[in-house]
């Protein structure tokens, strides 16, 4: 499960950050160890946390394109629970504390706990990916995230065999988010993968971009970031990740099944039933750009859809 390959997207040597610059897997896993006990321990300020990811991190993936502007990254976003305008969540999720923060990972797993963010972020092996991000009304952005793939922490837990599924939960606490007082949709936002998605070297579970933890607005502390599907699937703030047996019910799959599937692979070739997937905008530039089936990753992730109607598992 660990094993590296060098797939057509990772960076030469050369262009990577000097190995003494960062923790191996091994000081990460050591460190998921203790994070189980320690949660009630001090965290770190967040500064100092700040730093250290910024000193750990290698770039191992390049969009080969230019990054989204940071302004552009943190000032226009989707985040719910803080409001409906895509400006909403840079106003308003300052009510937002991610420090400290837990994530309890459990279900149909042998090794159950609760993940402390930021020691976690102090500890971990991480990666800056560069990644191309398309939401599902048409406008996409070049990410720099930081973080580790989510495989590394799947592997640390032991799914039992019977796990066939992982179910993501965010944060539903109406003192920090203002916005789920409103039935926009059935909160908390819960999103799911399926094992081998969950597995798949591009998934990470994303703790900061641009070299600095994550904006508020942009999921703090800890994010799932999966870059050949709609943005929806890229859910933020988590609190929770269950190992499940069935498919699990998803925020927007239950709010409408027409529209947004349990998959939502970008595909140009499958409309959402009130606009077209065909293109889309790059936020920074003019016009439109074609979408790319699975977002440019068909190289990556098609083998994991062999078989499979995609336009009926849109
Ligand atoms: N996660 C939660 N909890 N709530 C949300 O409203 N919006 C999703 C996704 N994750 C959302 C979420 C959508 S629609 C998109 S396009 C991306 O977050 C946007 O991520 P970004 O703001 O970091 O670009």
């Amino acid at each position: 499960m660990l094993i590296r390959t060098s797939p057509r997207w990772a960076l030469p040597e050369s262009e990577a950050t000097p190995e003494s610059l960062y923790l191996d897997r091994r000081a990460l896993l050591a460190g998921m160890g203790v994070a189980g006990a320690a949660l009630a321990a001090p965290a770190m300020a967040s500064t100092d946390v700040k730093q250290l990811a910024a000193l750990k991190s290698r770039r191992t993936h390049s969009a080969g394109e230019d990054p989204t502007p940071l302004l552009a990254v943190a000032s226009y976003n989707n985040f719910y629970e803080f409001g409906l305008g895509k400006d909403d969540p840079a106003a308003n999720a300052h009510t937002l504390k991610p420090s400290p923060w837990g994530v309890r990972i459990g279900g149909l797993v042998k090794k159950p706990f609760v993940l402390d963010v930021d020691r976690y972020i102090s500890q971990a092996a991480l990666e800056e990916r560069v990644y191309r991000m398309r939401c599902v009304e048409g406008w996409s952005m070049v990410i720099p995230w930081l973080g580790v793939p989510l495989s590394t922490l799947v592997a640390f837990v032991e799914p039992l065999s019977s796990a066939k599924y992982v179910r993501f939960t965010t944060l539903a606490d109406r003192k920090q988010m203002p916005k789920i007082g409103f039935p926009t949709l059935d909160w908390p936002y819960r999103e799911g993968l399926r094992m081998d998605e969950a597995m798949h070297p591009l998934t990470l579970l994303t703790v900061g971009l641009y070299g600095r933890r994550l904006p508020n607005q942009n999921g703090a502390p800890i994010r799932l970031v999966v870059p050949w599907k709609y943005g929806f699937k890229s859910i933020k703030s988590l609190v929770a990740i269950d190992f499940v047996e069935q498919q699990p019910l998803t925020s927007w799959n239950q709010s409408a099944p027409r529209e947004y599937g349990f998959y939502s692979n970008v595909n140009p070739a499958v409309d959402h039933p009130r606009w077209s997937q065909a293109t889309e905008r790059r936020i920074g530039e003019f016009g439109k750009r074609d979408t790319l089936p699975f977002n440019g990753y068909a190289a990556e992730v098609a083998g994991l859809y062999r078989g499979m109607d995609l336009k009926r598992n849109f």
